[in-house]
């Protein structure tokens, strides 16, 4: 599932952040690394021949200080027993970090939400934000810290996998199987369900409404929700996983999430770019899009595909 791990470098501190977490899944998971470093194309208006100023010398001299630095950074991931290798390439760095990751069926891109412009009001660099939403492929976000913990001060303990019930959503279990099997990390399966404020009556009857009434229908789809996520611990266990568990929580999808991931420690959120609405648009203001934008903790994305058959 993944055999090669695509670790996009703008030579930028903030951006090797993302380096404890390749470790760790390159260790785990047994998949080598590839380094990318892409650099613009350098203008020819650069070069003055007159003066020994020539485009495919400052070109060449401008690929080797790359070469360097990302030679340098997989020397350091060598020490630690991974196997690595390094491409320096020439264009636009979010379009070549896509088309390379397609090079390769089972790449994981692993980036950080942040490089060379530092951490800026935005909550994501525009090249991470572009690959995320161009890519096919799984794609980890590691957002940046201003104090970085590096070393074995980064840990994973915990997948959390949020699903709502549609077979889209569950694309991202065979995902969270792997690395719980290779990283022996827990599995935690969390539906979130409305409260009784949210839930969608008409309005015209709401205040005439009994409130048993309501908190029956929400007794209702929180024992369906505990029963559903029941039978899909169960299939993990069968596959291997041996710790696993569901919760069901009330609440707005998004935010619960996230208040989620801070509950839990050392956690990796993995999920689907859809869910229950279906594949029409990656849209800002999905679910998935406002965890990726705003948990704090690593988000492994995966692009979910057309709806297949219920597989567990
Ligand atoms: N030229 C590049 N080569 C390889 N990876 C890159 C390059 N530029 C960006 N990246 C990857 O994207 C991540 C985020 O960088 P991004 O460019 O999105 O943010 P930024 O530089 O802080 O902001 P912006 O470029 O939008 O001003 C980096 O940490 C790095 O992993
Ligand atoms: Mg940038």
């Amino acid at each position: 599932m993944f055999t090669r791990i695509l670790v996009p470098l703008d030579g930028s501190e903030l951006a090797e952040q993302v380096l404890p977490y390749v470790r760790i899944l390159g260790k785990g998971l047994q998949a080598r690394v590839e380094l990318l470093r892409v650099f613009e194309p350098v203008s020819p208006s650069l070069a003055d021949p007159a003066h020994g100023l020539y485009l495919d010398r400052i070109i060449a001299s401008v690929r080797t200080q790359m070469q360097d630095y990302v030679e340098n950074v997989a020397a350091s991931l060598r020490k630690d027993g991974l196997t690595v290798s390094t491409i320096v390439h020439e264009g636009n760095a979010a379009a070549s970090i896509v088309q390379e990751a397609e090079t390769i069926p089972d790449t994981l891109v692993a980036i950080s939400t942040h490089g060379r412009s530092g951490i800026t009001r935005w909550v994501m660099g525009s090249t991470t934000d572009k690959v995320l939403h161009a890519t096919s492929h799984p794609l980890l976000i590691v957002r940046v810290r201003d104090r970085p913990v590096f070393g074995p001060g980064v840990k994973l303990n915990s997948v959390l996998v949020p699903l709502d019930g549609s077979t889209i959503a569950e694309q991202a279990l065979p995902y969270a199987v792997v690395l719980a099997t290779a990283l022996g990390l827990n599995v935690i399966l969390l539906r979130v369900t409305l409260s009784a404020e949210d839930y969608p009556l008409p309005a015209s009857d709401f205040a005439g409404y009994p409130l048993s009434r309501i908190e029956g229908l929400i007794e209702h789809g929180d024992a369906e929700a505990r029963e559903y996520l029941e039978t899909v611990c169960e299939k993990l266990r069968e596959q291997g996983v041996d710790s696993v568990e569901g919760r069901v929580v009330h609440g707005h999808p998004g935010g619960t999430i996230i208040d989620m991931t801070r509950q839990i420690q050392d956690c990796l959120v993995t999920m689907t770019t859809h869910g229950v609405s279906g594949l029409d648009r990656w849209i800002r203001g999905s679910v998935a899009n406002r965890v990726v934008r705003h948990s704090v903790d690593p988000v492994l994305v995966i692009r979910a595909m057309k709806d297949t058959p219920r597989e567990i």
